[in-house]
């Protein structure tokens, strides 16, 4: 017998946005929040640079709507970025409440030492240093433990979501919880839920070099849509234009509010080629910065570029970059004295499960919030630490919204059925996930990358095919481990890139090809919605 898990809210996902809707919602619901590894492993954890929000008398939030729409390339949603924009200092009032302590002016200590990014006409990205991310998590994390009706589940990997449609029951299709992996005993189990909630982060694993913690595998956005939601924008993956470049290092971010602080983009032989591109110069929005550096690195043939802050005092970097400067040094990079070599890397997904700014999908009880969705905020480009204060609001607005939703789904929920491992047995070729793990996001940096062409794209599309049946027969026949699970994927994340960037005929934001080099004078989102299918099929082949 399958073991069945009760509760209000089902919270898959323990970043900002997972985490704030389990404290809100534990308020008045029971809920049980899952998470793939340890509960403090997320993106957002990693968030070094901050979260943007309106708090200085001077700046205004048509300010920072019209840098996120600048930056958005004509592709973004007016309405939610306003909904996310204005939600913010709410968000951060509740961060606040929850104990959350963000950096302030030593001299007037009643006001926030804001920092400044790339694309943000004002200094608003309030900070913690740089472990903005760290802080917050550490505090919504000790509050979760606290509260009474949130339950944990640590080492729980998703694997599909339970839905009537594919229990063929009649009438709306309406999300009933999800199944789970227990990583550590490899049991499967189901968690039944009035509410399911993806917050499952982005995807940036799928390509080789990303600044993105191992989790980033688009886990919410492959379950929504082999349930059969549809997706939007996903090409628009952003790049951010430095990582530090160094053997050991493996996906550490030097942080954008480097360049805020002053800190220039040179070649190796010291030329400031940002100077030339943009009069922003190295804090122009990260697909200008990106594409520079990686044409930069493709004209001179060098492996890196640098990022030079040397005219600080050592003593200002580390009180304001203790991480990075720490970490720097642990390798052999004194930020005070050395330029930092850089490199982009896949970063932050802006397109995902389409969804509104409260989280709602086309599923009832089924909702998508944070990097996993896509609302209209970001558009084809996202503004520097603009994906921190959705992950917040989203979280809040989605929980005004879900106690009034409860009485519109139905009151008893039919039985999840156990789940059959059917004819798979123990796989005796692991490398087999091995190797096309490492194919995938080979290939996806190689063809899909910061610049594309129809040519690569196509190349692209041939080899995900051939890969994406080769991981469903290896899904099949063998017995399910979290890194086939994974796999699986990110190989159906990586096909979506694909498939929406060969329908992109221009150039805009963070896509980027030389067969279209230019925007098309009309901005459409790049849509896709196949018949629910895929999922059934793999179900079927495990359930009674
Ligand atoms: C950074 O610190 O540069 C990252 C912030 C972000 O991705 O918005």
């Amino acid at each position: 017998m399958m073991r069945t898990l009760d509760c209000d809210v089902l919270v898959v996902g323990s970043g900002i946005a997972g985490l704030m809707t389990a404290l809100r919602m534990s308020r008045s619901h029971d809920v049980i929040l899952a998470t793939k590894r340890t509960a403090d492993v997320s993106s957002s954890n990693w968030a070094q640079g901050g979260i943007s929000c309106v708090s200085h008398p001077h700046d205004s939030f048509e300010a920072h709507i019209d840098d996120t729409l600048a930056t958005g390339g004509g592709l973004s949603d007016e309405d939610a970025v306003r909904a996310i924009i204005q939600g913010g200092p709410d968000g951060i009032a509740a961060l606040e409440e929850f104990g959350v302590e963000f950096a302030k002016r030593p001299e007037y200590p009643q006001y926030y030492d804001l920092g400044r990014e790339g694309g943000h006409s004002f200094r608003r990205v309030l900070h913690a240093g740089d472990i903005t991310g760290h802080e917050i998590i550490l505090k919504l994390l000790q509050a979760a433990h606290s509260r009474s009706r949130i339950r944990i589940l640590e080492q729980s990997h998703a694997i599909d979501l339970v839905t009537t449609g594919w229990l063929k029951q009649e009438g709306t299709n309406t999300c009933l919880g999800s199944y789970f992996l227990d990583g550590r005993t490899s049991e499967v189990f189901a968690v039944r839920a009035k509410h399911t909630v993806l917050a499952t982060g982005g995807a940036c694993k799928v390509y080789l070099y990303t600044s993105n913690p191992d989790v980033a595998t688009g886990d919410g956005i492959a379950m929504a849509w082999r349930a059969g939601l549809p997706v939007k924008n996903m090409e628009m993956v952003q790049f951010h234009p430095t990582c530090l470049f160094h053997r050991e290092a493996k996906s550490f971010l030097i942080s954008e509010a480097v360049r805020g602080e002053g800190g220039r983009l040179v070649s190796l032989d010291g030329r400031d080629f940002m100077k030339d591109v943009d009069p922003r110069g190295a804090l122009a929005p990260r697909d200008v910065v990106a594409r520079a550096i990686d044409h930069e690195m493709k004209v001179s043939g060098a492996p890196c570029v640098h990022l030079d802050i040397r005219h600080k005092s050592r003593s200002f970097l580390q009180g304001r970059f203790p991480n990075i400067y720490e970490r720097c040094y642990e390798l052999g990079i004194d930020m005070a004295e050395q330029p930092i070599p850089v490199v982009p890397a896949a970063h932050y997904f802006c397109g995902g499960v389409e969804a509104e700014v409260n989280g709602q999908t086309r599923m009832p009880g089924l909702y998508v919030i944070g990097e996993a969705a896509c609302t209209g905020l970001h558009g084809a480009n996202r503004l520097a630490s603009n994906s921190l204060l959705e992950g917040l609001v989203m979280a809040d607005l989605l929980t005004e919204e879900l106690p009034k939703l409860d009485s519109q789904l139905p009151q008893s929920r039919p039985v999840i059925p156990d789940w059959d491992p059917f004819h798979a047995v123990p796989s005796d070729e692991a490398v087999v996930v091995e190797h096309n793990w490492n194919e995938v996001r080979t290939l996806m940096w190689d063809y899909v990358g910061i610049e594309r062409t129809d040519k690569r794209l196509a190349r692209a599309r041939r080899r995900i095919h051939n890969l994406r049946n080769e991981i469903r027969e290896y899904y099949l026949d063998y017995l399910l481990t979290t890194d086939t699970l994974e796999l699986r994927n990110l190989a159906t994340v990586a096909e979506l890139v694909i498939r929406c960037a060969r329908r992109r005929k221009e150039s805009r934001g963070l896509h980027y090809t030389l067969d279209y080099p230019e925007a098309l004078p009309q901005a459409e989102e790049t849509f896709l919605h196949d018949p629910p299918g895929e999922s059934l099929d793999l179900l079927d082949n495990h359930a009674v």
